[in-house]
């Protein structure tokens, strides 16, 4: 599997930035937007899943078939590539950012990423791409499994009431019909199969700074969380970099 990224630019730190938490807690724009601030690249995790269950669901194979995500993972590549219109996603030299999004692709993912030869695979190449520092990863499990020695580590999180009705303010934008009681519904039932699943469950890490963005606007967010960022950017700066088990 090769990545590319392109968006990474020069810094003086080395920094590892492992942003957790459940599904709907802002995660991404929160990412993608601390990521720009700071220089640094910007890796979702749960792209490269989709990404994956693209592959899966093309080809017809079965989630819990393990040879043969055995044998996809062999010559699976998958490419992050930063554009001015964000992160695209490429699966075996195709763009699937949009198709990764699909209904159908959400529904799939968690069943693929069950797989422990996916995550085995995935796992080696996000630690590949993070381990020069200047990251910012976005997951489930990147404080706790990924990089447990991760610099700075953020759980971002906001209620099950609160993250389900931006989801279904989200889907009445785009004009698609919702009920508010059974997107609630929905959203604590996919905390509670990312909890309890085997592999790398959704926990929080014991180091990781709690940000409840309930009653939080985006950019009361960026800020907490730059401020963390660049405190430890200062601090890192003053030991020399010698901290961290991150190398240069
Ligand atoms: O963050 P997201 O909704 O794009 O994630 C898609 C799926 O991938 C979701 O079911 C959780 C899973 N995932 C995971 O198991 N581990 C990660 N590090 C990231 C995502």
């Amino acid at each position: 599997m090769t990545m590319k990224n392109t968006s990474l630019k020069n810094s003086n730190h080395s920094l590892v930035v492992a942003i957790d938490g459940p599904a709907g807690a802002g995660k991404s724009t929160i990412s993608t937007r601390l990521a720009e601030m700071l220089g640094y690249l910007y890796i979702d995790t749960g792209a490269m899943y989709r990404a994956v269950a693209y592959l899966v669901a093309q080809r017809g194979l079965n989630p819990e078939d393990e040879p043969a995500l055995n044998i996809l993972c062999r010559e699976l590549q998958i490419d992050l590539v930063a554009t001015d219109d964000g992160l695209k996603v490429y699966a075996m030299g195709e763009d699937v950012s949009r198709q990764i999004r699909t209904p159908e692709i959400s529904q799939l993912t968690p069943r693929v990423a069950a797989s422990p030869a996916v995550r085995f695979c995935l796992l080696r190449e996000q630690r590949k791409l993070g381990e020069q520092g200047r990251v910012v990863l976005e997951g489930r499990d990147i404080g706790t499994v990924v990089f447990p020695d991760a610099q700075v580590k953020f759980f971002l999180c906001a209620s099950a009431e609160e993250r389900g009705r931006r989801r279904y303010a989200e889907l009445q934008q785009k004009g698609i019909e919702a009920d508010l009681e059974k997107t609630i519904a929905a959203v604590s039932e996919r905390d509670l199969a990312d909890m309890n699943r085997a592999q790398a469950p959704l926990k929080q890490a014991t180091d990781a700074v709690v940000v409840d963005s309930t009653r939080m606007t985006i950019d009361e967010v960026l800020a907490l969380m730059e401020r963390v960022v660049r405190e430890r950017e200062r601090t890192d700066g003053e030991i020399g970099d010698k901290s961290g088990t991150v190398e240069k």
